[in-house]
């Protein structure tokens, strides 16, 4: 970094935003392969948080490398530049008071225990979308899979390049086999338990149920 380059302190800090904006901001971070309903449950997680007035944006795998990462592959060295873009990007949404859901395979632990590191403890909310390769392939949405099969794509993720579980992420949905509601039902819980949002009781719960109906 050129040393001639400083931090810039705003005035106006994160706790101002957050406060303005009535929540708290974090990331959450979605991650799993291709198929496994990572961009699907972030944004149906996203529409919940809005429908209680949350200040949210959905980052997701394959908007981005239309534009921000337009330049990266999927190389091992080209996906850790990807997710460290994502990275800092939520970074600065935390820091403008928001809640960045992102939505990338981010196959690879030590990009995603970067991120991690990069944001203060409790900040980093990392959801294992835990569909297996097999109902993935299945699923083939893009038709992907079929052709990494027959050799069109190469390090396709789950056929030709690894993808490595998370270990300990704070939350795992199985999004192979429960329906979409009772992941994102699954997500919601964990950041009421956490102080993360408002506990909504049940009987005010009116609109999301209106909602799933
Ligand atoms: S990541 O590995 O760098 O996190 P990212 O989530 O941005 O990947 O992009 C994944 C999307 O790109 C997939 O959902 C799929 O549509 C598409 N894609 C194209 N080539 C590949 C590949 N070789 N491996 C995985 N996904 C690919």
């Amino acid at each position: 970094m050129d040393k001639h380059i400083r931090w810039h302190q705003a005035t106006v800090s994160r706790q101002d935003r957050e406060q303005i904006n009535g929540h708290r901001s974090f990331i959450l971070w979605f991650t799993g392969l291709s198929g496994a309903g990572k961009s699907t449950l972030a944004h149906r997680v996203e529409e919940l948080l809005y429908l209680r007035s949350c200040r949210t944006y959905v980052f997701d795998g394959d908007n981005v490398r239309h534009g921000l990462c337009s330049d990266l592959g999927f190389s091992p060295e080209e996906r850790h530049e990807n997710i460290r873009r994502i990275g800092e990007m939520s970074k600065l949404f935390i820091d403008a008071g928001v809640i960045a859901l992102t939505a990338f395979i981010s196959p690879f632990r030590r990009d995603r225990e970067m991120v991690r590191s990069l944001v203060d403890e409790g900040d980093f909310i990392e959801i294992y979308c835990a569909a297996p390769l097999k109902v993935c392939e299945q699923r083939d949405v893009k038709g992907l899979y079929e052709k990494a099969r027959r050799g069109e794509i190469k390090n396709f993720t789950g056929i030709s390049s690894p993808y490595e579980p998370p270990e300990n992420p704070e939350i795992m949905v199985e999004s192979g086999s429960d329906s979409l509601d009772t992941c994102a039902r699954k997500i919601l819980d964990y950041l009421e338990r956490h102080d993360k949002i408002a506990l909504v009781p049940e009987s005010e719960q009116r609109w999301e149920r209106i909602y799933e109906n």
